[in-house]
């Protein structure tokens, strides 16, 4: 039996849709005979995003994520074109890196206005209504392993996509007491997949635009997302081609056991720390 929300008729929603995950979610809900929104703030990729379709059950939304005004916007589209909305991804967010902790704060405040407040205003927009129609509904919050293990580069994009997951760990139990059973949210857990996303940080780091082969495609990411919300799972993790599982267990781990263990932040990274790390992944 499919999850009630992936089933002919019902509505999604789908923010950052006009590439990477967010197009190949909604290509694959509109074959499963979902309306589709599809929002995103690149309106001349969003037109050509939603022609490659090929659905009569398509409505576009240019939207700035960051705007909590253009997400109460699409609420109202999306109700008015289709009822009651059933599945919401917040799926948008930017790649940019405006340096360390210290610098740039209008960087910093534009980073964390996508890809944490968007998630923020997605939910703001729309769970009042899904809470209280009679239908089902699914939110999914585009989050990131960066969130979980805080790799060291981009600090930013690992601050917002650590608040991303923490909202919507708690977003998910204060659903389990208002709609128990009927709403549900969900952290979607991308690897290392080819988008336009990591496109460009490839082409700006070796001047190639081919699949890396470590990568997944965004297809296999919906895979696991369509899958995981079928079985009820809140993480929907995903591995690529050169993460396994086992390997990203280790890693999560690890970094809880900084705290439990009393070592310093982020020791995976810390010289003194390198033996015992690699001795620990040997298992
Ligand atoms: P992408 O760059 O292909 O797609 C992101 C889309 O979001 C673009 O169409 C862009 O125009 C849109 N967008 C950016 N800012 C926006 C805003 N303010 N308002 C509305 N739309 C906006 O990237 P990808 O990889 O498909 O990213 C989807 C999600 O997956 C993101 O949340 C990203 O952080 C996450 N992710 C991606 C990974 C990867 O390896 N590609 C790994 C882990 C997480």
């Amino acid at each position: 039996m499919p999850h009630a929300v992936l089933t002919p008729g019902r509505t999604a929603v789908i923010t950052g849709a006009a590439s990477g995950i967010g197009l190949a979610a909604a290509k694959r809900l509109a074959r499963l005979g979902l309306n589709v929104v599809m929002a995103d703030r690149n309106a001349d990729a969003l037109r050509a995003a939603a022609a490659s379709l090929g659905s009569n059950k398509v409505r576009t939304e240019v939207v700035d994520v960051s705007q909590p005004e253009d997400l109460l916007r699409l609420q109202r589209a999306a109700t008015e074109s289709f009822g009651e909305v059933n599945l919401l991804m917040n799926n948008a967010a930017v790649g940019a890196n405006p340096g360390k902790p210290w610098e740039n704060t209008a960087g910093w405040t534009e980073l964390l206005g996508i890809n944490l407040s968007g998630v923020i205003h997605g939910v703001q927009a729309f769970v009042p209504a899904m809470l209280a129609q009679a239908g089902p509904g699914v939110v999914v919050n585009t989050g990131s392993k960066q969130g979980i293990t805080l790799p060291p580069g981009n600090s930013a994009y690992n601050v917002a996509k650590a608040g991303v997951k923490a909202f919507t760990e708690l977003l998910a139990h204060e659903l389990r007491q208002a709609a128990p059973g009927r709403v549900s949210a969900h952290l979607l857990v991308p690897g290392f997949t080819y988008t336009g996303m990591t496109v460009h940080a490839e082409v700006g780091v070796n001047g190639r635009a081919e699949k890396p082969a470590g990568a997944w495609s965004a297809d296999e990411v919906v895979d696991v997302m369509l899958d995981g919300i079928g079985r009820g799972d809140f993480y929907l993790w995903c591995i690529d081609h050169e993460t396994t599982r086992a390997l990203d267990e280790r890693r999560v781990a690890w970094a809880a056991g900084d705290v439990i263990e009393n070592r310093p932040a982020l020791s995976r990274w810390h010289p003194e720390y390198a033996e015992a790390f690699a001795a620990y992944l040997k298992g």
